[in-house]
């Protein structure tokens, strides 16, 4: 098969470690494979051409592509090529829909609620008015303050105080995800790294010394663990709720039980297969090859019909 890694980096930085693991994993099932960086794309408009342009000449047609989206800013308009992609009968590995659901965190909070996984307490605000109220709703100080978009931990905020709360907001901003603070867990979290339908590793990050935050890029440490029974469940499921193929949900234990903080659609994994010996590039190269047969097996059995 012909395999493309879907790079959303910026030029000037290199193919991240993730996008070279896929790679190499799709390379070593003896498939080609190549890492596409998005921006080097053209998308033409034009009933003569063909669709895509891949640094200034036609793109040769690929089997499958691992999408990587790590967009922060303007998400509509950057997947607008996972779309084009899509419609241009690629399949796609996670697709446009289940990407726009996950990389805005007021939308997965709605989806994962309406399909009952528990949460951490939250509240979306968008004017000063409210914040009082929302903050005494989510049990009040310290409490936690989300940017819808944001990763990385960046977009992540503990604020301790009603007067650091009102200075920190800045309304030219539309929206704000105020949430219960998870004291319990004391700065550990789990990331349950989900594909096909099933837990292929998992690990139990904890934040660096005088930081809440256990993002692996903010100095956090991961190590090997054993999700329960229903860790894993509720980690399967909220993938499944967003449509994604693969996602790495964030699950933090709680005083209640497990409540899940956000689910990734593009989700490093480098930390845990160092952590855990597991090859995730691996699984998701296996799974996207499973993915892209039953799709032109599929399609060509409509054709014969
Ligand atoms: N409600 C919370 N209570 C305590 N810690 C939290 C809470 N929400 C997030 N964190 C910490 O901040 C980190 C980043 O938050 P997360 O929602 O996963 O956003 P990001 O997309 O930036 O990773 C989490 O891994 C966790 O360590
Ligand atoms: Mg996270």
């Amino acid at each position: 098969m012909k395999i493309g890694i879907l790079s959303f980096r910026s030029l000037n930085r290199q193919a991240s470690e993730e996008e070279i693991e896929l790679k190499k994993q799709a390379k070593a099932r003896g498939h080609i494979a190549r890492i596409f960086r998005a921006a080097k794309f053209q998308l033409v408009y034009d009933r003569e051409s063909p669709w895509f342009f891949y640094n200034g000449k036609p793109l040769k047609k690929y089997d499958v592509m691992i999408t990587r989206p790590a967009v922060v800013r303007d998400v509509d308009l950057s997947i607008a090529l996972i779309e084009q992609l899509e419609m241009a009968g690629i399949p796609l590995f996670n697709n446009y829909h289940s990407i726009l659901k996950a990389k805005n965190k007021i939308k997965t909070t709605q989806i994962l609620d309406h399909y009952g996984i528990p949460l951490p307490k939250t509240v979306v605000i968008h004017r000063p008015e409210d914040v009082a109220q929302a903050a005494k709703m989510v049990g009040g100080f310290p409490v936690i303050v989300k940017n819808p978009f944001g990763s990385f931990g960046n977009g992540v905020t503990i604020i301790e105080s009603m007067r650091a709360l009102n200075s920190f907001l800045v309304w030219d901003k539309p929206l704000y995800l105020l949430q219960e603070y998870v004291k319990y867990s004391k700065g550990k979290d789990m990331r349950v790294f989900v594909v096909n339908g099933k837990v292929v590793g998992s690990m139990m990050r904890s934040a660096k010394k005088g930081e809440f935050r256990s993002n692996i890029e903010l100095g956090g440490i991961g190590a090997p663990i054993e999700p329960t029974p229903e860790e894993i469940a509720i980690a399967i499921r909220s993938v499944q709720a967003l449509d994604l193929h693969y996602g790495g949900v964030d699950i933090m234990r709680s005083k209640t039980g497990p409540v899940v903080l956000e689910v990734n659609s593009n989700p490093g994994f480098k930390a845990l297969e160092t952590a855990t010996g597991v090859s995730v590039a691996g699984a998701i190269v296996d799974y996207a090859v499973e993915f892209a047969e039953r799709h032109y097996s599929y399609v060509s059995q409509k054709i014969e019909e």
